[in-house]
């Protein structure tokens, strides 16, 4: 158990409590909170809030995002998306950062019959878990987005997901973080021997794979940002989440103008971006939304979310290293979970005891699994290419 001296605690040659690997969301909020508590605390990072974070859209979906088969995942995010308005307001006094938190709600919709059939399957099964969603009349949907094609055939209302935006939000943490004391490490880690700390955390993505061992591998997502024109904000308001025509896609309204249309799911660790998934992004978006065709497109990105065999984060000690903790395997939840991780790893850190909301999620979960080592194979093969940002994504 680690105890903290004064909130403004330096680290000036003094050996580290906590030396955090990765600045990405994860590794800063940890950071901030281990900071904050009085900790003495290093983030080690070459090029800190330059990776997945600044391509993801910042949905806070765990409604939206609650898929068959995944439920003790969807009891984290819901856990996780709680925090959130909290965490927000707590951020903001902390920093006077503006974050883009946006809390209108998120449409589900269907173009065709058959996306529609698709999507209400997983609307009754989200229902089933006792989640937030209201089915809408088409002429509900337009009063709510009169914007959206005449072809949409039909939507769903998820009050509760709502929106961030990761490239504010990052430089916010970085400013919490520093403020509370951290102290910002440039540099790639290589090995965690190399690190002199009484705690490591291991926050780096897909490049966690490397330095553990564990089952990380980059998992691709291209995304493409439009702005509406004139300098004016989109035409919507809402989070758009859409089947069309057997594509799934998001549009992300920001107050700025900016749209964020996304994303791909690509077993790969690339971050090229190819003409067709921009045309099958677009298409879709377009689709769904006929004026975005008038929107300016500012940018075309893509990112590798740190997946993992489960799809579920990885939270916890690594077997048989009680002072390595692991943060990362976030795939396409690393921004809605950024509060509940940086909470349980800071209690973990000063406690020593993990909360019981960890158990699902523990690191040795892979160990008896016969797909962990291809898994992990995978994603060391892929260490060559690897930030060490966490690669978180949402
Ligand atoms: N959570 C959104 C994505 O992974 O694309």
């Amino acid at each position: 158990m680690l105890t903290g001296r004064s909130p403004s605690a330096h680290v000036d040659r003094v050996r580290p409590d906590v030396a955090v690997v990765g600045a990405g969301p994860i590794g800063l909020a940890v950071a901030w909170r281990c900071a904050a508590r009085g900790l003495r605390v290093t983030v080690h990072d070459p090029a800190p809030g330059s990776g997945a974070s600044s391509v993801a859209a910042g949905m806070l979906s765990p409604v939206a995002e609650a898929y068959f088969g995944e439920r003790e995942l969807t009891g984290l995010l819901v856990e996780s998306a709680a925090r959130w308005p909290g965490f927000a307001a707590e951020l903001a006094e902390a920093t006077g950062a503006t974050l883009g938190y946006r809390t209108e709600g998120t449409l589900m919709v269907g173009l065709t019959g058959d996306d529609l059939a698709e999507a209400r399957r997983l609307w009754a099964y989200q229902q089933s878990l006792g989640l937030p969603v209201t089915p809408l009349r088409p002429s509900e949907l337009r009063t709510h987005e009169p914007a959206l094609a005449p072809r949409v055939r039909g939507g769903a209302l998820a009050p509760t997901d709502h929106q961030v935006d990761p490239r504010l939000l990052v430089p916010a943490l970085r400013t919490a973080a520093e403020r509370a004391g951290a102290v910002l490490v440039p540099g790639v880690v290589r090995r965690l021997a190399d690190l002199d700390a009484a705690v490591t955390v291991v926050a780096a993505g897909c490049g966690a794979a490397a330095l553990t061992g564990l089952p990380v591998r980059p998992v691709k997502g291209q995304v493409v940002r439009l702005r509406a024109p004139d300098g004016g904000p989109p035409g919507f308001r809402h989070v758009i989440r859409g089947y069309a025509d057997g594509e799934h896609v998001y549009l992300v309204p920001r107050d700025t103008g900016e749209v964020v249309v996304g994303a791909t799911v690509e077993e790969r660790g690339d971050t090229t971006v190819s003409a067709g998934a921009v045309l099958r992004l677009l298409r879709a978006a377009v689709e769904l939304m006929p004026e975005l065709a008038e929107y300016d497109l500012v940018e075309t990105v893509a990112g590798r979310r740190p997946g993992t065999p489960d799809n579920a984060p990885i939270l916890g000690a690594l077997p048989g290293r009680p002072d390595v903790l692991a943060a990362t395997g976030h795939h396409r939840h690393g921004i809605v979970l950024t509060p509940v991780t940086a909470d349980l790893i800071a209690d973990l850190v000063t406690g020593g005891v993990p909360d019981p909301l960890l158990a699902p999620f523990r690191p040795d979960r892979f160990t008896a699994r016969a797909d962990s080592a291809d898994a992990s194979a995978a994603g060391v093969a892929d260490a060559a290419n690897q930030r060490t940002e966490e690669e978180s994504w949402s």
